[in-house]
């Protein structure tokens, strides 16, 4: 079997990720070389997966034959540099959300990419979890009927290190939101319409020095009637809290859990289990799903689960939310009318 070339670009807490499945977990992948503007650790996450090649220029990495294709988890605000290098240099892409953090910026990634003939695959991992596919399937098979309600929470333990907001991460809505909005299309089968949000920085007084928000809270209009809402908060102290619910004309979905092993302790002081605490081990299924079907795609020549359209419809609902919270008013999402046709 002949093996694809892999690059993974930023080594941090998502791209380490990467980079640990496809140098272990993907028969099909050979993960060649890491690039990192911090050197020492590309050199530490290339030492510990016994990778040979490590490099401080994404251009050096881009420059190796071997190499057929890239992850880019890079902070948020460089993926549409990264994705117009990596396709000039005609390597297939696999870029973290957001693809951008403009719709002009978008725009250019996904002509970037469709010029140079790659393939461009975004980061919603979620759609590949397995409790969140079946939801999928359950709702095209017309299972729960019209669906009517779209609720979805987002809530890490802990925020992100400070250093995030300072790599240029976009907001709360941009970055972590966006992963409930693509879930709201995707799973509503429907675009977003209209959008009234609020935020805060009400668990974090440490986040409002970058002047972001640590809770969100949006409410949804669908383009055919249907309603929802999502709430975002980075700290909930108790663990990584993901939730979603779709309730039908027929039946009722919902999709989450907080408890990670399948063990009680039932005592005088009560009853206690642990809870999920981080995103990379509720997804941890879905991210090796997500590499492995990248990797499946190119192989075969076949459109990307998730692709750059997609990336567009979450990023406007999310400049929606942002918008909304700016105005204090409720935002018409663009472009809905003309996205809904192309689903
Ligand atoms: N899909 C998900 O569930 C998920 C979860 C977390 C983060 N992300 C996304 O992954 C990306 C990275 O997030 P993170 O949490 O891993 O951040 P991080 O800060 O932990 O890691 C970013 C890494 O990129 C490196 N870097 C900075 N500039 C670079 C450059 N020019 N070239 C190469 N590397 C560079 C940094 O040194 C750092 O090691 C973000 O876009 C974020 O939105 C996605």
């Amino acid at each position: 079997m002949t093996k694809l070339g892999v690059g993974v670009i930023g080594v941090g807490r998502m791209g380490r990720r990467h980079a640990e499945n496809l140098r272990s977990l993907v028969p099909r992948a050979k993960l060649i070389a890491l690039a990192d503007v911090d050197l020492q650790a590309a050199r530490r996450v290339a030492d510990e997966l016994e990778i040979e090649h490590s490099y401080d220029r994404l251009e050096a990495l881009l420059e190796r034959k071997d190499i057929e294709a890239v992850v880019i988890a890079s902070p948020s605000k460089l993926h549409l540099s990264a994705v117009q290098m990596a396709a000039a240099a005609g390597k297939h892409i696999l870029c973290e959300k957001p693809l951008a953090l403009t719709l002009d910026g978008v725009d250019a990634a996904i002509r970037a990419a469709r010029d140079a003939k790659v393939l461009l695959q975004i980061g919603f991992m979620r759609r590949y979890d397995p409790a969140y596919a079946a939801a999928l399937c359950r709702i095209e098979a017309g299972e729960i009927g019209t669906p009517i309600i779209f609720r979805s929470i987002g809530r890490d333990r802990e925020p992100p290190p400070l250093s995030f907001y300072q790599s240029g991460s976009g907001s709360l809505f941009l970055d972590s939101s966006i992963h409930e909005f693509d879930l709201a299309r995707w799973l509503m089968t429907d675009e977003v319409a209209e959008v009234h949000a609020f935020g805060g920085t009400l668990a974090c007084p440490e986040v409002a020095q970058f002047g972001e928000f640590d809770a969100g809270m949006v409410n949804l209009r669908f383009v055919h009637g249907a309603i929802g809402n999502v709430e975002s908060l980075r700290q909930s102290r108790y663990g990584y809290d993901i939730y979603t619910e779709i309730v039908g004309s027929k039946a009722t979905l919902r999709i989450g859990y907080l408890r990670q092993t399948a063990l009680t302790s039932l005592s005088s002081d009560g009853v206690s289990h642990d809870v999920v605490d981080h995103f990379l081990v509720r997804f941890a299924e879905a991210y090796l799903n997500e590499v492995r079907d990248f990797v499946a795609n190119v192989a075969t020549g076949s459109e990307p689960r998730v692709t750059g359209k997609d990336a567009r419809r979450a990023l406007a609902i999310a400049l929606a939310a942002d918008q909304s919270c700016r105005d204090s008013a409720s935002v018409r999402v663009k472009d809905e009318r003309q996205a809904a046709t192309m689903l």
